[in-house]
């Protein structure tokens, strides 16, 4: 095991943003036993652990002092069935995508919006991934976990994971207690066809094919590829901020100085704001200074020209961050994990 455990290990190829920096421990784990051992070691008795997935949400501002725990626990596997469902049990280090094509290639319906979705299964219920009208957690019945500090396995129900708008208890009360391993997800074994966001319907009618989960798993590949920039070729972790969610009556008020602001109902005294907008119309979309942006498509977006470091984008962010509460009074935070 020791010997599996390397040290000043280089996390550049690990994380989304393409940021260079190490850790001073690393260690892979491929099943819940040898999670268990690791956890179980006097080497990381007293170091701080970092459980890494497909590093699609993180930025690594210096280098990690500690143990980072690189989960790939494989397997998609179909555990139960009826008329209408189908439950599958996904392990946490599957990548996401890969499971929504796997899901569509068995006709089974309900992630099919969440299509090229970076990151793996185990991250989905963590921040209640979400895009297209679609939100993972109408879809997930139970998350696996290990207690860090017990290493007792446990597991919670949908209900208990307290799910909002990309958060859960994952990112709350059992922030960095538990690992996840596994996730149960409940499919449908009927098209959901879930195409109330405006853009899948048009893009559906430009390919001239009728709703299904194939043909929407498509749209929304196509969608993604056209305003959202592939890692592979430019670094960036999706994206930065979240849509903040003020008062509707905040929101009101703004419309009159700012009548095209984009707002969508949220809860009965809440609206949601694209984040987006708001930091277009302060004037930051294509922003580049040295190594570091906003994305010439999606405001949203921070990205890596190559070679920045992660200091550089936190920088970046918080002038966006200054600069949206001067003109509009919104709080914008980051949606990214800042490391
Ligand atoms: N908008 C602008 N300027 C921009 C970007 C957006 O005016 O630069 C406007 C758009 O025209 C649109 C509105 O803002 O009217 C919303 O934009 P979009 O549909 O692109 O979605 P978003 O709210 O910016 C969210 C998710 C994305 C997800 C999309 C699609 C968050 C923080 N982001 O973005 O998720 O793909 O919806 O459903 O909720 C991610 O989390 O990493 C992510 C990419």
């Amino acid at each position: 095991m020791t010997k599996l455990i390397s040290t000043n290990h280089p996390l550049n190829l690990l994380n989304t943003f393409g940021i260079s920096a190490t850790t001073k421990l690393f260690y892979e784990f491929k099943d819940i036993q040898s999670l268990k051992e690791i956890l179980a070691n006097n080497i990381i008795k007293n170091e701080q652990i970092f459980i890494l997935g497909g590093g699609s949400n993180i930025l690594i501002t210096k280098n990690f002092d500690g143990i980072v725990l690189k989960n790939s626990i494989e397997g998609i596997k179909i555990i139960s069935e009826d008329r209408d469902n189908v439950s599958v049990e996904v392990g946490s280090g599957v990548n996401w995508h890969e499971f929504v094509l796997w899901s569509v290639s068995k006709n089974l319906s309900g992630i099919e919006n969440l299509a090229l979705i970076p990151g793996l299964v185990g991250a989905s219920p963590m921040q209640n991934i979400g895009a297209y009208g679609v939100e993972v957690k109408d879809t997930i019945s139970k998350v696996y976990f290990i207690d860090i500090k017990s290493r007792l396995e446990k597991n919670l129900t949908d209900k208990q994971c307290n799910f909002s708008y990309r958060n859960s208890i994952f990112k709350s009360k059992l922030k960095d207690k538990v690992i996840i391993t596994k996730v149960i997800f409940k499919l449908s074994k009927h098209n959901l066809n879930n195409i109330s966001y405006g853009a899948i319907s048009s893009e559906l009618e430009s390919l001239k094919k009728d709703a299904s989960c194939q043909t929407i798993c498509e749209a929304v590949i196509n969608i993604r590829s056209r305003k959202l920039p592939d890692p592979k070729y430019l670094g960036n972790s999706g994206s930065f901020f979240k849509n903040p969610v003020i008062s509707t009556k905040k929101f009101e008020e703004l419309k009159i100085k700012f009548p095209n602001i984009i707002g969508y109902q949220h809860s009965e005294k809440h609206t949601k704001i694209a984040a987006g907008w708001l930091i277009e119309k302060a004037g930051w979309k294509g922003f580049k200074e040295g190594n570091v942006g906003v994305y010439k498509k999606q405001a949203l977006v921070l990205v890596n020209y190559g070679g920045a470091k992660g200091e550089h984008i936190l920088k970046l962010s918080r002038k966006i961050q200054k600069s949206i509460l001067s003109k509009f009074k919104i709080k914008i935070l980051p949606e990214v994990n800042i490391i």
